[in-house]
């Protein structure tokens, strides 16, 4: 570690800033440290019809089925891409229209327990671009050699009505379950797919949206695809044009890349000393990261067993059925018990709480858990979090387990955290870097209004989120 904590303690001295840059540029070369390239992306912009398209129905309640819930009540911009809650409240709120701390489920609704309905935590949809080969906690929709795989097909097989890319085939999922979207009552016998009932009731064909809604829908299609392949309106399409907008949501104007771009100014001294124990391998002398947090988008898209606290419903794995085996629920392959996805740090002080269920409410004790897992879970306190009656009981159960199973793949040199000790210091560099990943467009109502709708768009249903938070503020 000598090498890395040597400056580790504050000071402004031109040389040892000096060295600190210095030092930073060696690392940089060494590890080939880079930035995102946005030419490779093809990201769409916000101003495609496409996009904006998409933009409508990602806002749209008519797209669950009771008609109180939207892609945005769980990913909205003003929120970072996210809901700002550990753990999500999707359909059944007391207020639909609030969102983040504050929405709560009622109380009178049939299949609640008490908790947050929905068992994991939302991850931001800011940058989804990046992923290419692993979509959520546990990549249950992933790419394999012959297409997208989803849930709708068996592991390591392609879904062939996936669509063309890793959006389109995630947004044909939310609308499914009855927690996040669908609710309890729609599509609710065996065999009923809701996305074929979506498309019919956008066509008018379940009588659930009036003629003027139906009609607009139409157009709305129509100007995008034409008028002459029927149907006009179908869940494919709408599957599309969401990925066209979330597709369209790149948020990488971050000082980090700026910096790494040539910009020797947009790091503060500590965020460059951060960049160097981040971006150093642990037998380096380093934090050691990147053996997960690799390459532009800081994520090597695989899975691996942190032991973050299991709070929530779970996904009913364990014996008390609030467990969550995470990526062995795909693969079945003992390892990949406990395993989650590492997700990309962009923006990440924007997206909060972390972790698969949401346990952490702040960077500092995310990071911290990655030091020492087991005296953070030992220590672990779930009055950290904003959010009523978040289920708890297997908490104590699943560390255990799930510690257990980190120390056996550290028996069996198996997993890639490594264990570095870090001073306070070291731990807020680290921190001063985190921070440096957000694109400031993304704390800045004005810069994201291109995401939200606003008074300038067509409402074609008259069935839009309309998102406040918990003061009555308009996000
Ligand atoms: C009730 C909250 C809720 C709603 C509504 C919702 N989502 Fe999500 N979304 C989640 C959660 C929770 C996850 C993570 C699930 C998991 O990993 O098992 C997720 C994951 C995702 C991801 C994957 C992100 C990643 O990093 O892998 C995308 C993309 C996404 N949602 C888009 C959508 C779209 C599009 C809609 C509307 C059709 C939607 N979501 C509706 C909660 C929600
Ligand atoms: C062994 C792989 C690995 C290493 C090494 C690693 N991480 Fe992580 N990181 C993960 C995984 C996996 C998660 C998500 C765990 C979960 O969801 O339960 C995560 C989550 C995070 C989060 C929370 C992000 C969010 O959106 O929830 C932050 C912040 C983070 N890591 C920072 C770091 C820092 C800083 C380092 C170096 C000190 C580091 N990580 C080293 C795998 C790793």
């Amino acid at each position: 570690m000598a090498a890395v904590s040597a400056c580790s303690s504050d000071t402004d001295e031109p040389d040892r800033a000096a060295e600190v840059e210095a030092r930073l540029q060696t690392v940089i070369q060494k590890y080939d440290v880079r930035a995102v390239d946005p030419t490779t992306l093809g990201a769409p912009s916000i101003d495609d019809p496409l996009s904006q398209l998409g933009k409508k129905l990602f806002f749209s309640k008519a797209l669950s089925g009771d008609q109180d819930t939207a892609c945005a009540s769980c990913h909205h911009p003003s929120l970072g891409g996210g809901d700002d809650l550990s753990l999500p409240i999707g359909v059944d709120a007391v207020d639909p229209d609030l969102l983040g701390p504050g929405r709560r489920h009622q109380s009178s609704a049939e299949h609640w327990d008490g908790g947050p309905t929905v068992p994991r935590n939302s991850p931001t949809v800011f940058n989804f671009i990046l992923y290419e080969k692993t979509v959520f906690h546990d990549g249950r929709i992933e790419v394999v050699a012959d297409g997208i795989r989803t849930p709708n097909s068996s592991f390591g097989t392609a879904d062939p009505h996936a669509g063309e890319s890793l959006a389109a085939a995630q947004a044909r999922f939310p609308v499914t379950s009855a927690e996040e979207m669908r609710g309890f009552h729609f599509a609710a016998n065996e065999g009923d797919d809701a996305r074929l009932l979506l498309g019919a009731r956008l066509r008018g064909e379940d009588g659930e949206l009036d003629q003027v809604a139906v009609d607009n829908w139409a157009a709305e299609f129509a100007a995008v695809y034409g008028a002459e392949t029927q149907p006009v309106v179908s869940y494919q399409r709408v599957a599309a044009a969401i990925a066209a907008y979330e597709n369209s949501q790149l948020f990488i104007d971050n000082p980090w890349f700026r910096y790494l771009n040539g910009d020797r100014h947009a790091l503060s001294l500590s965020a460059k000393r951060g960049a160097i124990l981040f971006n150093t391998p642990a037998a380096d002398g380093g934090a050691g990261c990147t053996s997960c947090h690799s390459g532009p988008a800081m994520t090597d898209e695989s899975f691996h067993v942190l032991a973050m606290p299991q709070i929530g419903r779970g996904k009913g794995d364990d014996e008390n059925l609030r467990g969550d085996h995470g990526r062995y629920r795909e693969s079945h392959l003992p390892e990949d018990k406990y395993a989650f996805r590492t997700p990309s740090l962009l923006n990440v002080s924007e997206t909060g709480p972390y972790s698969h269920a949401g346990a952490y409410a702040d960077l500092e004790s995310v990071v911290r858990h990655h030091l020492d897992p087991l005296n953070a879970l030992e220590n672990y306190d779930i009055r950290q979090l904003d959010g009523e009656g978040i289920q708890s009981e297997s908490l104590m159960y699943t560390a255990e387990e799930s510690i257990l199973q980190l120390e056996t793949l550290r028996a069996e040199d198996k997993s890639k955290l490594p264990q570095v000790q870090l001073d306070d210091g070291q731990v807020a560099d680290l921190i001063a870097f985190l921070q440096a990943l957000t694109d400031p467009c993304v704390q800045d109502r004005d810069c994201v209004s291109k995401w939200i709708p606003g008074p300038e768009d067509t409402d074609p249903d008259q069935l839009r989120l309309v998102a406040k938070d918990r003061d009555g503020e308009l996000l």
